[in-house]
């Protein structure tokens, strides 16, 4: 399997697989310097953590980093660091029970084929969820340092679940309530609605897609590598690379399609010396250049595949078609826990970003 590394300059490689021993990842290229220990990283994975049995899956695991190199004395030394968390809660029967019949919406039919059955299949192995958890906490240090050297900050939130979308929101609101509830929906009504959507979702043995929002305040000009590297392509590549992701759009996105172009431009004005635009329907993006605006995007996520309705399948060893029902923990929609994980992928995109544009050096 290859394809595990993202990032050029800061880079990551995440391993590890649902039901193996451990989850971990190994930062090349992080710059010395940073003053770093496990609390640091510890707060964003419990943010990760399914935590409301309700509306999350009930495996509940400690999750519990430890930083195992490239850390001495309280500092990042600029070596790799390497992090790993434990597997403990696992239950790999009902994995084991269906190894045969792929589960509609997983990846258990396409990898059975390309790695001809050698590949982990239990828990998703590879292709889990729970492998997002190596992308927070590298994304954990690249936060810490974007805002400790650079004063930027990356908020994300709850935006929409099923049918149900908030309106629009201030920074200090996103900011100050995005955690306040289960949902992480900075809208404390809507989140309730949201809820109540999940359970009752959850209820019929189905599920619920969604979409998480991201602002990303405080970026200079001219981050981004364009062609093939622009800042676009690359936070594309790395939302793509979570679990579930299905689409994803920057500014005004897929509307872009029916405005006119003198709706859509971003007219330039000066405010208080600054250059800025009187919209912001690029979503912070020129020409795959940051334009010191707010970056903004939406991460449009698919319903979680795992549902308790009887479903098709064909049974691989027998080449016969079957019913299949699933049993086993699942998060009813996956938005709520998804919201640190794009959260830690933009702040990877960002930060590997700056150090490209030499904004940021190898020694803090
Ligand atoms: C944080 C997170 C948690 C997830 N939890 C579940 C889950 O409990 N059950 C499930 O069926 N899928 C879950 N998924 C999604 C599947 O892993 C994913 O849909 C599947 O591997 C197929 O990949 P694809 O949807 O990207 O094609 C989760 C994804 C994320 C990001």
């Amino acid at each position: 399997m290859t394809g595990n590394i993202f990032g050029d300059r800061f880079k990551i490689l995440s391993f590890g697989e649902s039901h193996g021993k451990v989850v971990g990842v190994v930062i090349d290229g992080c710059p010395a310097g940073l003053k770093l220990n496990e609390k640091d990283i510890q707060k964003e994975l419990d943010l990760r953590k399914p935590f409301y049995p309700e509306i999350t899956t009930t495996r509940f695991e400690k999750d519990k980093v430890e930083i195992l190199s490239g850390v001495f004395r309280g500092y990042t030394t600029g070596a790799p660091i390497a992090m790993i968390i434990k597997n403990r809660k696992m239950d790999s029967r009902p994995y084991m029970e269906i190894k045969d019949l792929p589960r509609p919406g997983h990846a258990d039919y396409p990898a059975r084929v390309k790695y001809r059955g050698y590949n982990d299949y239990r828990g998703g192995g590879r292709f889990s969820g729970r492998i997002t958890a190596s992308f927070v906490m590298a994304g954990a240090i690249a936060k810490k340092i974007l805002k400790e050297e650079l004063g930027i900050e990356t908020l994300t939130y709850t935006y929409q679940v099923g049918k149900i979308r908030v309106k629009k929101l201030s920074r200090e609101e996103i900011s100050e309530k995005r955690y306040s509830n289960p949902v992480r929906c900075p809208e404390s009504e809507t989140a309730e609605k949201m809820k109540r959507a999940i359970i009752e979702a959850k209820k019929e043995g189905d599920s619920l897609g969604g979409v998480v929002a991201g602002i990303v305040y405080g970026l200079p000009v001219g981050l981004g590598e364009p062609v093939f590297q622009s800042l676009e392509s690359e936070l594309s590549k790395g939302f793509f690379s979570i679990p579930a992701v299905k689409a994803v759009e920057f500014g005004a996105g897929f509307k872009v399609s029916e405005m006119k172009g003198s709706e859509n431009n971003d007219q330039y004005v000066l405010r208080k010396g600054k250059i800025v635009t009187l919209t912001n329907n690029a979503g912070g993006v020129l020409g795959g250049l940051s334009t010191g605006m707010p970056l903004t995007f939406k991460v449009f996520f698919k319903p979680t595949p795992s549902i308790s309705k009887p479903q098709n399948t064909v049974n691989l060893k027998e080449m016969k078609e079957e019913i299949m029902v699933l049993r086993g923990r699942h998060d009813p929609c996956i938005v709520p826990r998804a919201v640190p994980v794009v959260e830690s992928i933009t702040n990877l995109v960002i930060v590997d970003n700056c150090l490209k544009a030499g904004v940021l050096k190898n020694v803090l």
